[in-house]
């Protein structure tokens, strides 16, 4: 079989990645620029600010990106972008370049959605691993939990109903003024606290794997009121350890639960949030008690990359042969079932 090189480019959110693989499962770079620190003083990314880096930053990062993996435009064979969901703005840029590289180097272009590059992150991580299993995908944008029925078929099982998983971290950290992004402070902060200090709330829907972040997070921050109205010293490491268990406690039941009942053995982690900690080894000793394969990214495959969309993109090519044209347009707001 012919080795396949694809370029994937990723610029959703404030990262500008681009990376090159090796047919779906070996990375040969993968070069991540970020305007982070720009949106830090704001407590959340602005659009305007992304867009305007992605613009500087792109093609320095897939001309990188060639370089490290050692290879011309002439030897890659796919082109693969997000085109949503995402910030339209940080979108637009990433897709005219992949657009315009396709086109001038005649290569087919493919549309991958960023949630299914997330999974992909897994085939990365795990040259053996093969569809169908369960994915918890935990980001800033969205938590689900992904029925991956072969490559490029995906089945939304649950959703969350309100705040995203990520989000809850975020607005947690704002509040205890540990700053943005939430969830590798909290993360840390959590480990030198009890998670059973605080009892905050757990929420379970009756026949539904979906989630409602919203409860724990005015939960905590209600908590965060109280304490300083009668001035009772708080202790940060335990609010951050007991949020955090409520959250993972939900997050892992729930997808435990959809393997169960699906009869499946393999579940899988992506996303921003499966970088965390607690929710890994949560994960892991669960999978190890019921027997089950659990498969879970190294933490830079983990946050918004290249690599995932370019792995994503090789199986979308291969096995389904989707491509896309020139008028291929962004999507603020698209579903992974729609692909
Ligand atoms: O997937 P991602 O990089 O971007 C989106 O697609 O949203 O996820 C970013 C999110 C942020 O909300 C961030 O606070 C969260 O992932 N995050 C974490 C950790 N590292 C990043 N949440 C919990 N624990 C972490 N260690
Ligand atoms: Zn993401």
């Amino acid at each position: 079989m012919k080795d396949i090189l694809t370029l994937g480019i990723e610029s959703s959110c404030d990262e500008t990645a681009a990376a090159v693989v090796l047919n779906g499962r070996t990375v040969l770079s993968n070069v991540i620029s970020t305007s982070l620190d720009l949106h830090k003083t704001y407590g959340g990314v602005v659009p305007e600010i992304a867009s305007r880096k992605h613009v500087e930053f792109v093609m320095p990062a897939i001309d990188e990106a060639l370089n490290k993996a050692g290879v011309k435009a002439s030897d890659i064979d796919y082109v693969g972008v997000t085109y949503g969901p995402g910030l339209i703005g940080a979108l637009l840029v990433g897709l005219s370049a992949a657009k315009s590289l396709a086109w001038a180097w005649n290569k087919p272009l493919v549309p991958v959605h960023h949630i299914e590059g997330h999974i992909s992150a897994n085939f990365l991580q795990y040259a053996d691993l093969e569809p169908p299993f369960v994915c918890l995908v935990a980001s800033g944008g969205h938590s689900h939990i992904v029925n991956v029925k072969d490559y490029g078929v995906f089945e939304i099982l649950g959703r969350t109903r309100d705040d995203a998983a990520g989000e809850a971290y975020d607005k947690i950290s704002r509040a205890l003024g540990l700053g943005y992004p939430g969830g590798p402070v909290v993360d840390k902060m959590a480990a030198d606290g009890n998670p059973d200090a605080i009892q905050f709330p757990r929420v379970h829907f009756k026949d539904s794997y979906d989630f409602s972040f919203s409860g724990v997070k005015t939960a905590v921050l209600n908590y965060l009121n109280k304490a300083n109205m009668q001035g009772e010293e708080i202790s940060i490491p335990d609010v951050c350890a007991s949020f955090q268990s409520a959250v993972i406690d939900v997050l892992s039941e729930n997808a435990f639960k959809a393997v169960k009942e699906l009869g499946y053995n393999k579940i899988a982690l992506a996303g921003g949030v499966a970088s965390n900690r607690q929710l890994r080894e949560t994960m892991e000793k669960e999978a190890d008690k019921r027997g089950i394969s659990f498969y879970r990214p190294a933490p830079i495959l983990c946050t918004d990359n290249g690599a995932m969309i370019a792995a994503a993109a090789y199986y979308a090519a291969e096995k389904k042969q989707r491509f896309a044209g020139l008028d291929l347009n962004a999507f603020a707001n698209v579903s992974i079932e729609e692909i």
